[in-house]
């Protein structure tokens, strides 16, 4: 498959525990529940949307599964965890350069923290991003103080690169961490 042929859908991805799917209505509330959280919202410079109604929440459905596809600005997958069939976070790969680069976010429930589902699934998207999209480089931008974040960026494989200083972080500017992945270094892995 071609890289523009990708962006037709969002792909269908899967781990030993996870499920990365597109997003559907009835995930909705408890997506809302894991993104309203303030431990969730603590790191994110208040960059992630917050939203609890119509229109608002079609527009999103409508924004992720259609317009943002078809303009190959971002996958947004829904994460389920299979064993209970319940939407624990969200996951997205966008910022795409050139078709070579791209950024990655995640967003996960407290309930099912420190199980290492985050790692699973930033790995499943990063090898996704190498082995199909064919990407060279992948990066992520992390609050300092974010250490689960931090963690689960370098158990994916990322390397810290430094600090770019008062970055744009959602809507404010914060040093913050800059990772990255690369593919040639992770085909050796
Ligand atoms: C960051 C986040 C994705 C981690 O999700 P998770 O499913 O708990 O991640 P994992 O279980 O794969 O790994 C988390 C690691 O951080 C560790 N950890 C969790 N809380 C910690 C804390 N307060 N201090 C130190 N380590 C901590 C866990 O023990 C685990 O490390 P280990 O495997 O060495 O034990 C989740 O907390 C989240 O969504 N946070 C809010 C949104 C966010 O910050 N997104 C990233 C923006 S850059």
């Amino acid at each position: 498959m071609k890289y523009d042929d990708y962006f037709a859908a969002i792909p269908h991805l899967e781990t030993d525990r996870l499920i990365l799917r597109a997003f559907y209505r009835e995930d909705i509330n408890t997506y809302l529940e894991i993104i309203h959280d303030p431990q969730v919202q603590q790191f994110l410079g208040g960059g992630v949307n917050l939203f609890n109604e119509e229109p608002h929440i079609s527009n999103w459905l409508n924004n992720i599964n259609g317009r943002l596809l078809k303009s190959k600005t971002v996958f947004t997958w829904c994460v389920e965890y299979r064993s209970e069939k319940k939407v624990i976070g969200r996951i997205d790969l966008g910022g795409f350069v050139k078709k070579t680069m791209a950024e990655i976010s995640y967003y996960f429930s407290p309930e099912y923290g420190g199980m290492g589902l985050a790692t699973e699934a930033v790995k499943e998207v990063t090898q996704f991003g190498f082995d199909d999209l064919k990407l060279h480089r992948i990066q992520a931008a992390v609050m300092p103080d974010n250490v689960p974040s931090l963690k689960v960026l370098k158990k994916a494989g990322f390397v810290e690169e430094g600090i770019l200083k008062k970055y744009l972080f959602g809507k404010e500017f914060h040093d913050t961490v800059m990772l990255a992945a690369i593919r040639e270094e992770n085909l050796n892995k």
